[in-house]
């Protein structure tokens, strides 16, 4: 049982909007229909001609990569992405595509590398798409600039390969950097945002695109078995989440901000260079006496949940359930450890 968990902001709960939206859904089911609502307005948002509500980004992801690609095809991803970490066997065997992985600057692969590494991956098979994770989970929540995601765009136009954007949590790039969410659209083909991350929703997300692509993204969630007959219920408290995320999102930040800040300040402990982007901190620990697998243990023992990345690395999200007591307490936890 822990105390705090700040591993991930996939379990956090609805806040009072959310579940008044629920509720009202509930009363309304058949007569309002509140998932195509959520996908008209995130399609305006993102600047798409259509948007499709799916249960997980996992699956918003799968059908991206379905849609743009023919068997065989090869897409390439940063390595440490999600759908590369996570999602790459059922890629590979639903999509039928080798997913080609490279390794991105606190995330980010640049295009200048795309453009290096279009020969290799296209020596045996077609290179049909890019996927960009962005912000980038277990970088720290780091952001590529418009101006770079500009710069990869005219290079896949040129060579004809599409772009897709995996933004499970572009609503906090969005909000840190001041830009409306079409901005960091305009240069993709295709974009998932996901409302159970940083909306709390209990599930759902967005996927957007032309409309062809749309089109046959819904009858791929129809065979995935992703058509909800429900579904109002769960856009409604996405929806909410859209009116409402502004009321706790400054503070969240400027939480997360605190906690880098602090976290600096202890011996043996790397923030990641420049950051926090958004809500997530990633560091590395290089202490004379402990290491970050045992301080992952000992925050566990006192009922604090991180995650583990790597045996040097550690990350943990400050998600909307999180109050500045919790952080007062992990760096408390951590001096300890590390005195
Ligand atoms: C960057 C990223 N993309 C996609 C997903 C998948 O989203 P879901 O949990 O809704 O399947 C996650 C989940 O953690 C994620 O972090």
């Amino acid at each position: 049982m822990y105390t705090i968990n700040m591993s991930t902001d996939a379990f956090t709960a609805m806040d009072k909007y959310q579940l008044s939206a629920l509720l009202q859904a509930n009363e309304s089911l058949g007569k309002y229909n509140f998932t195509q609502q959520l996908e008209q307005t995130m399609a305006a948002q993102l600047g798409k001609e259509k948007a499709l509500f799916v249960p997980t980004g996992y699956m918003g992801n799968l059908i991206a990569v379905i849609v743009h690609c023919n068997r065989g095809d090869t897409v390439l991803v940063e390595r440490n992405s999600h759908i590369a970490r996570i999602q790459h066997a059922a890629i590979s065997s639903i999509a039928g595509v080798t997913l080609h992985c490279l390794a991105g600057k606190q995330g980010m692969i640049q295009h200048d590398t795309i453009e290096q590494q279009i020969l290799a991956a296209t020596k045996y098979s077609a290179l049909r798409l890019v996927c960009l994770e962005n912000p980038h989970h277990y970088s720290g929540g780091s952001i590529l600039s418009l101006d770079e995601l500009h710069n990869i765009r005219v290079l896949l136009e040129r060579k004809n390969i599409a772009l897709h954007m995996d933004g499970a949590r572009l609503f906090h790039a969005s909000f840190v950097q001041k830009l409306p969410l079409n901005q960091f659209a305009e240069s993709v083909d295709s974009v998932m945002v996901n409302f159970n991350k940083s909306y709390n929703a209990p599930l759902g997300a967005i996927i957007a695109g032309p409309a062809i692509f749309i089109d046959q993204a819904r009858k791929w969630r129809k065979m995935l078995g992703g058509t909800i007959h429900k579904s109002d219920l769960m856009a409604a408290t996405c929806l909410a989440a859209l009116h409402h995320a502004g009321e706790w999102m400054a503070d969240n930040h400027r939480m997360t901000e605190w906690l880098a800040q602090h976290l600096r300040q202890l011996p043996g402990i790397e923030v990641n260079e420049n950051s926090p982007f958004t809500n997530i901190i990633t560091l590395r620990v290089r202490h004379h006496r402990t290491n970050a697998v045992r301080l992952y243990e000992q925050l566990g023992c006192n009922g604090v949940k991180i995650n583990l990345l790597n045996e040097h690395t550690l990350h943990m999200v400050v998600h909307r359930e999180i109050q500045e007591s919790h952080l007062e307490r992990l760096i408390f936890l951590f001096a300890e450890i590390l005195k």
